[in-house]
């Protein structure tokens, strides 16, 4: 059964990479959310997509110039009416006590290193025993291979933004246990074949009724979309 992730949680009806927003795929049925995290000058885990605040708030610089106070400081709600925080990765473990969800946490560490990223976010992910409900992703393959150095028992997974060759050697390659491609990029047999291998497919940012309805019928490990309610209709309707 096609699990539904929902991307930077519910993020077509509440500002991504919020509480709300991860608050919002629960209570319309998502399987799991998908978030993306950066560190902040204290070395804080915060939940916030761009390695800028520009997009997403109403603060300008990088999120690696401010302290942890600093930022929570800022309005991650900005084209709302009730301000909302920067979550950091410990709020959102903290709200994952409460329900049954996974949590694919993709690691913004392909433009700043973030050096020691990995050994906070995998130490958190163990103080709060949540190894088997999280998916480690990045497009730095470099630090999930470090990932799956650092905690062997915490599935990982590359993103990819092109077509590879038969990537479920690849994924093995690396000891991953799935991998996340473009939707777009990855054609049925290729997500057949990499699943008959044993490996996970989990295509991103799948929105459209027609691109929904083909991995459900493939029985596709998962879909990441930023509308899980539309997703659960499609899936209904396979
Ligand atoms: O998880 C896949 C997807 O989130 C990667 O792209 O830019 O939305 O983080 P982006
Ligand atoms: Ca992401």
């Amino acid at each position: 059964m096609t699990q539904i992730i929902a991307h930077r949680g519910y993020s077509t009806s509440f500002a991504e990479n919020t509480m709300n927003a991860f608050i919002g795929a629960e209570n319309a049925g998502a399987d799991g959310i998908e978030l993306d995290v950066q560190l902040t000058s204290d070395g804080e885990i915060v939940v916030i997509h761009d390695e800028k605040v520009d997009r997403t708030t109403n603060g300008h610089g990088f999120v690696k110039d401010f302290s942890y106070k600093e930022i929570r400081k800022l309005n991650a709600n900005k084209k709302g009416i009730k301000k909302e925080p920067i979550p950091s990765l410990e709020e959102v473990f903290e709200w994952m006590k409460t329900n049954q969800l996974i949590c694919n946490i993709e690691m913004k560490n392909g433009l700043f290193p973030y050096e020691g990223m990995e050994e906070k976010v995998i130490k958190l992910i163990r103080k709060f025993g949540l190894q088997n409900r999280i998916i480690i992703s990045s497009f730095n393959h470099y630090s999930i291979v470090y990932c799956y150095r650092l905690a062997p028992e915490i599935e990982t997974a590359p993103l990819f933004l092109e077509a590879i060759y038969m990537p479920w050697i690849y994924s093995q390659s690396i000891r991953a246990k799935g991998i996340h491609p473009k939707h777009s990029t990855i054609p049925d047999h290729i997500i057949t074949t990499t699943m008959e291998n044993g490996i996970a497919v989990r295509p991103y940012t799948v929105n459209r009724d027609l691109d929904l309805k083909r991995l459900f019928k493939l029985n596709c490990t998962a879909v990441i979309t930023d509308n899980p309610v539309k997703a659960l209709k499609c899936k209904k309707q396979k």
